[in-house]
């Protein structure tokens, strides 16, 4: 693989991989072990929306391996005054190794791909967060040991995390049910990928049925960033909604959860199941660094 644009462009295989060398970083980083496998490189982080945790831990990961990271905001760059992507693509493709972007739209993620020339990651878009992912299912596999067949099921907004959990999950080998209100439903190509996946696969507008036996309940913002104009009407619309005790009673015991944060205590996720859970919500955060590291690795050695 040359790009992380979409987790539906990677088979199984990659992402296993990815997963496999995640854990041996993480291990090597605990144990004072180098790992300078990016030394010398530089990569371009492009920021058009907030974020914490991916800058830092995309910052703090080239860093541990040896490299650059270059944060550009968006707003502070030419292509905040309208510069094409094209031609961004092509002039930062001549000065780094590789390119890291949180933007909008989908495309303008391909679009970086196929008119640059080093590999890029997409690090959010409106569509897809699969960074994210494979911190989440690294993070499983840590607590559960495996991820084929157990049942991963996510609550609330079709959303970028849903489109790429249904995609990471399906192509781990795990089952996955996904509830959201009715008009709130993931992507279309994402529905049409999982149709391929019988069973396995499950949607519906039924939280409970979603959460029933699954292994691990994941969560996430009823209004993402862009929408917070609409975050009122949302907020009516996912009114009850929330994982709480009620919900988890339905999941096997001992279920994990998950939550890409920032979280919304009281809307999407009550504060007394987060706190529960903390343990299993931050190491999921901190194997973003991890897992991230893994992709620049795959992606930006001997390139
Ligand atoms: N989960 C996540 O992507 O967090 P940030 O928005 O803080 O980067
Ligand atoms: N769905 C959220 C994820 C934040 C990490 C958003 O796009 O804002």
């Amino acid at each position: 693989m040359k790009h992380l644009c979409k987790l539906l462009d990677w088979s199984g295989e990659d992402i296993l991989d990815v997963l496999d060398l995640a854990d041996q970083l993480k291990y090597e980083k605990k144990h004072g072990i180098p790992h300078e496998r990016l030394k010398g490189k530089t990569l371009a982080m492009i920021f058009q929306k907030a974020s914490t945790r991916t800058r830092v831990s995309f910052e703090t990961g080239i860093y541990q391996l040896g490299g650059l990271g270059l944060v550009m905001n968006g707003g502070e760059t030419q292509l905040g005054r309208g510069e094409p992507i094209q031609d961004t693509a092509r002039v930062l493709s001549r000065y780094v190794d590789g390119i890291m972007i949180r933007t909008f739209r989908q495309q303008d993620v391909e679009d970086l791909a196929k008119y640059g020339s080093v590999p890029v990651i997409n690090a959010l878009t409106d569509d897809y967060h699969p960074c994210q992912v494979l911190a989440d299912l690294m993070t499983i596999r840590e607590h559960k040991g495996a991820l084929k067949g157990l049942k991963l099921c996510y609550i609330g907004d079709g959303n970028n995390m849903a489109n790429s959990l249904i995609v990471g999950g399906l192509k781990v080998g795990m089952k996955v049910a996904v509830a959201t209100p009715a008009g709130y439903k993931p992507k279309a190509e994402v529905l049409k990928f999982a149709a391929g996946y019988g069973e396995s696969f499950c949607l519906t507008e039924d939280r409970f049925e979603a959460a029933k036996d699954a292994d691990v309940v994941i969560t996430d913002v009823w209004a993402s960033m862009g929408q917070e104009g609409e975050a009122a009407r949302r907020k009516a619309d996912f009114a009850g909604w929330q994982v709480n005790k009620e919900l988890l009673s339905k999941a096997k015991p001992g279920a994990m959860v998950q939550h890409c944060l920032p979280a919304h205590r009281g809307e999407e996720i009550c504060g007394e199941v987060l706190e529960a859970h903390a343990g299993e919500i931050f190491d999921e955060a901190e194997n973003r660094l991890h897992a991230q590291k893994a992709v620049l690795v795959r992606l930006m050695e001997q390139k």
